[in-house]
């Protein structure tokens, strides 16, 4: 990488790795704007919701915008280390259709359904990575597994709602 500095010759950093290290960015950085638009919609429908069974979907959204915060920031941490660049807000494009505001906001189990979604295509995506970086980089991988326990454990709790409204014939 620079003049005079030995590069490591193992590993995901080594020179011979530069083509699977660029790959690997780029999903990070598919990562990293999932994580960016989770928190958007996250924010939007722990506001919006109206109603007396909307307040605990509100306060569960409250908490998943630090996690995924984070997790956008760990993302971001590791393209750097990995050679790459976090990129900017004008390569940002939105993709979370089912996760707009409902057209009335007492419609919970538009929200719930919309959270399962977006923690489903968080899952799906992190396994890819898990997948890609086994024995290849296993720093990535450590980091990916745990962000993907958190999701999972996202989706459970939602699940859990939806179960609740299928069970009384409201979703
Ligand atoms: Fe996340
Ligand atoms: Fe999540």
């Amino acid at each position: 990488m620079t003049g005079g500095v030995r590069n490591s010759t193992t590993g995901i950093l080594a020179d011979d790795k530069t083509e699977q290290r660029e790959e690997l960015v780029a999903m990070l950085q598919k990562a990293y704007w999932m994580e960016i638009e989770t928190v958007m919609s996250y924010i939007a429908n722990s506001i919006n919701p109206d109603g007396v069974r909307a307040q605990e979907i509100i306060e569960s959204l409250q908490e998943d915008i630090q996690e995924e915060l984070g997790h956008a920031q760990r993302y971001a941490s590791r393209i750097k280390e990995l050679y790459g660049v976090v990129p900017g807000s004008q390569e940002f494009t939105a993709e979370q259709s089912y996760l707009q505001p409902p057209e009335h906001q007492t419609d919970v189990v538009h929200v719930i359904k919309g959270v399962i979604e977006a923690e489903t295509g968080a899952i799906e995506h992190y396994n890819r990575i898990i997948e890609f970086t086994d024995g290849v980089d296993y720093v990535t991988q450590d980091m990916v597994i745990e962000i993907l326990h958190d999701e999972e454990g996202h989706r459970r709790l939602f699940e859990g709602y939806l179960r609740e409204y299928e069970a009384e014939g409201l979703a």
